[in-house]
């Protein structure tokens, strides 16, 4: 096995800054602001916060104590740890799975980059309906999305093949920090705005006749598993990459306190935004709240069309990053269960990504087939997502819960987390929560999905 291509970071910072940059991307700032508007604001934060303590942490632990005790990717951990047996296939999952949301986050990662121009230019009214029909005449052209999605993809690319710690470790070192200033000064341009209080009382109220249902559960615990990048085995790469001389509970609450603080601050940023424009309805945007309601705004406020360009460049930087661990997975399977060099890895499986992008990028439009697939009748992209988010990831997450709960074993598992006397205070909970909260909890996620789609 070509083991000469396996890097580890350089220090603990890098790597915080490296788990941050994956954790951090279109979840934080489009996902979560769409979900606290679709679930009726403040009190979904609360069930959020929640699930992110009580069923996220314990599991981002678990993925980065499988890989470092490994140093493998996801089919190489799990076959490592019990060889001979079916448990590969876990990894397996994830390595699909990092093909799979790479393939539809390029494309929209595409639109945040083309947004940057049209923002900065000017070209979006300060109509809803013209800002509607220029993001629907936008998405519907198929040259400029698929040359969109590809220079993503080649941007991904590019940063991975100078390896962990010259590649990931550099960018994230230099990118990380402009993403939390850009956002800093966002938000505090967003808190002035007039009409505000009425955006930040929606955000930050809880009303819990709207939050406690099972479907707000069901969003929040999807949503934060996304946004912390788990389920795939981006961490437990990630972990792979990871010395025995750091502490891997401290190092997971570090990425979890940025990955949660930049989602809180995405939304002081999105909710007096959105309030600040008459008519505004945030539990009928949508999807739309990014691309259709901000650059409405940025139209009419006063250097718009910097603070636009601005939160575009925001979005660009941080899908880039969450792009980069993506694509790692593969890659890494590549180097490590297959000996390949890292080149050859990262150019064959970007090309695959792009080739299973294409259908993405044509489904708002461009493609009658791709917008209205026969039989289901949703389009590719809708389908992409929901076929990874909803399930492969929430089915990742519950093999890594039971894997270690129930297979590798807690006092294994706690073995590793304490190497060189490592700081993890609440083991004990944690080793609870990983065997009975996590696998119980993820079962509500897919079961409220199936439900959910059945009715
Ligand atoms: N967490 C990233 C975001 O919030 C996306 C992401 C990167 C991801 N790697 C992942 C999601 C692995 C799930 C699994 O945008």
């Amino acid at each position: 096995m070509a083991m000469s291509d396996r890097g580890t970071w350089g220090s603990r910072f890098g790597f915080v800054l490296a788990a941050s940059g994956s954790a951090v991307g279109l979840g934080n700032i489009w996902g979560f602001p769409t979900k606290v508007g679709q679930n009726g604001g403040g009190a979904f934060v609360l069930v959020y916060l929640a699930c992110v303590i009580f069923i996220c942490l314990p599991i981002l632990i678990a993925e980065l104590a499988i890989g470092r005790r490994t140093s493998s990717d996801p089919v190489g951990a799990y076959s490592k740890l019990r060889p001979g047996t079916r448990w590969w296939m876990a990894g397996g999952l994830g390595v699909a799975a990092g093909f799979g949301v790479l393939s539809f986050y390029s494309v929209i990662a595409g639109w945040a980059l083309a947004y940057i121009w049209f923002t900065a230019i000017g070209t979006v009214s300060s109509d809803a309906l013209e800002s509607a029909a220029f993001f629907t005449e936008f998405t519907g052209r198929a040259p400029i999305n698929l040359l969109l999605t590809f220079v993503m993809l080649a941007s991904t690319a590019g940063v991975l093949l100078g390896g962990i710690r010259s590649g990931i470790e550099r960018v994230s070192k230099l990118l990380m920090p402009v993403l939390a200033l850009l956002l800093i000064i966002l938000a505090i341009r967003a808190v002035t705005l007039p009409g505000a209080a009425e955006g930040l009382a929606y955000y930050l109220k809880p009303d819990f006749s709207k939050a406690l249902n099972f479907g707000t559960l069901n969003a929040a615990l999807g949503q934060a598993f996304f946004s912390l990048s788990l389920g795939l085995g981006t961490m437990l790469v990630y972990g792979s990459y990871l010395t025995k001389r750091e502490g891997i509970a401290r190092a997971a609450i570090m990425v979890v306190a940025v990955d949660t603080s930049l989602a809180l601050l995405a939304g002081f940023m999105i909710f007096p935004s959105g309030f600040s424009i008459p008519g505004f309805d945030p539990s009928a945007t949508g999807p739309g709240l990014i691309f259709i309601v901000l650059p409405q705004l940025f139209a009419t406020l006063p250097g718009g069309q910097f603070f636009g360009a601005t939160f575009f460049i925001l979005l660009t930087v941080a899908a880039l990053t969450s792009a980069i661990s993506l694509l790692e997975v593969p890659v890494a399977h590549l180097i490590d269960s297959h000996g390949w060099k890292r080149t050859r890895a990262v150019l064959i499986v970007m090309i695959a990504t792009f080739a299973l992008a294409i259908p993405s990028a044509l489904a708002n439009g461009a493609s009658d087939f791709f917008t209205h697939l026969p039989v289901i009748g949703l389009d590719f992209l809708t389908v992409m997502i929901t076929v990874w988010n909803d399930f492969a990831l929430p089915m990742g997450g519950l093999f890594t819960a039971v894997f270690v709960g129930y297979v590798w074993r807690i006092d294994n598992a706690l073995e590793e987390l304490l190497a060189e006397q490592a700081w993890f205070p609440g083991r004990q909970l944690w080793g609870m929560l990983i065997r009975y909260a996590c696998p119980a909890a993820i079962f509500l996620i897919i079961f409220g999905t199936l439900r959910g789609m059945i009715t």
